[in-house]
């Protein structure tokens, strides 16, 4: 199994059982010979565009500044200034087919706490200050060296009027150097201090823990949108009152009577889950293709090659009942192809049925799936 590799000869199940969400763990060669999946030159590019969220963090003596992206090649000091600065690039995998595949290594852990791939090119002496994080996140050292620092301290006090979350106090209770390949997990919480030692990139690989008030939030909304209650408020069996401005306790009950018509159940849950974890973010957009081909030569390319999900797609399952990018698949007697699809982002052609024909023609259509390139001009 791949996460062997990658948890330094620890099982998945160990390491689920006796590190994630509980403590930190250092895996010296998690990936040995890896280097990054990019240069800082092509990082700096890439925070230049305009479907790309970049930050750039810049330290003068005790003061932080940030700013947001795209940036600028004028924006960023010189690899070699004095002022140490960071640029951090998030959701990398949504512009490298090799930080797809990378953040596929750690399906040991479910899809659906994944949250993305983000990079950090940091100068020496750069990082982003000793703070926490509320997620758990696997800090995969690329090119260069970086000083870690961490510390499981319970005071997560943060110094007030900084753009930059940075603790008041940071006690560090253990520290590592970490060369290429190396990899640090962190659980939520876990305080750290990231500074690099030379010119180097750090690989973030994030999780996503929505909050109880969010979800309840979205689930209302949710609801809201699939609500169907019966009844205009009627009070035939209205009785004077002392006080016009009164709101009575019969008009209450009334209104009680209405509210208790909102129900929900086990299925209810699923499918919001479903549709809420597969939700692309705010500002990811996708890219339907510039010319669509016809149905006929999409089955035969798709036969030929396979499919792939968009970089930005989001695919899950409940049971048998799948949801891509916020809405269920309304495609059934598919198991075998859709699950395919959902655990490894591919899927091969051969034997598709003209009904999975048909859906994967719509989620081409949509920018959701891509033909495999590779084999694509052959076809
Ligand atoms: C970084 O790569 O500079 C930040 C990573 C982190 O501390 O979470
Ligand atoms: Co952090």
């Amino acid at each position: 199994m791949l996460s062997l590799d990658l948890l330094g000869g620890l099982s998945a199940q160990t390491f689920l059982r006796d590190y994630w969400q509980k403590k930190p763990l250092l895996i010296r060669q998690a990936i040995p010979g890896f280097t990054g999946l990019l240069t800082p030159d092509e990082l700096l590019v890439l925070a230049g565009q305009n479907d790309c969220t970049a930050r750039l963090v810049r330290q003068q003596g005790d003061g932080w500044q940030l700013r947001h992206g795209p940036f600028r090649r004028s924006a960023f000091p010189a690899l070699k200034s004095r002022q140490p600065w960071t640029v951090l690039v998030q959701e990398l995998n949504h512009h490298l087919r090799s930080a797809e595949d990378l953040l596929q290594r750690f399906s040991f852990i479910p899809h659906a706490r994944l949250d993305d791939l983000m990079v950090s090119l940091a100068t020496a002496g750069g990082g982003v200050g000793p703070h926490f994080d509320s997620y758990d996140v696997f800090l995969l050292q690329g090119m260069g060296e970086r000083h870690w620092q961490i510390s499981t301290q319970t005071d997560l006090t943060l110094i007030d009027e900084l753009p930059l979350k940075i603790l008041r106090h940071f006690t560090p209770e253990q520290e590592w150097v970490l060369s290429p390949g190396d990899m640090l997990y962190l659980p939520p919480h876990c305080a750290h201090n990231g500074v690099a030692v030379g010119l180097c990139m750090t690989y973030s690989i994030g999780f996503r823990a929505p909050s109880a008030q969010e979800i309840a939030t979205q689930f209302l909304i949710y609801l809201q949108d699939r609500l169907q209650l019966n009844g205009v408020y009627a009070d035939p069996d209205l009785n004077l009152q002392e006080h016009p401005a009164q709101i009575g306790k019969p008009m209450l009950e009334k209104v009680a009577g209405m509210i208790n018509q909102i129900h929900w159940d086990k299925h209810d849950i699923a499918e919001f889950t479903g549709c809420y974890l597969t939700e692309p973010k705010a500002h990811v957009f996708f890219s339907p293709p510039e010319t669509m081909p016809s149905h006929a030569r999409f089955c035969r390319q798709v036969r030929k090659a396979g499919v792939r999900l968009a970089p930005q797609s989001l695919m899950l399952c409940y049971d048998k009942r799948f949801f891509l990018n916020g809405e269920p698949v309304d495609l059934t007697g598919e198991y075998e192809s859709l699950i395919q699809l959902a655990d490894t982002r591919q899927l091969a052609g051969a034997g598709l049925s003209p009904a999975c024909l048909d859906w994967l023609y719509t989620c081409h259509e949509a920018g959701f799936v891509l033909i495999v390139e590779a084999l694509r001009k052959s076809g």
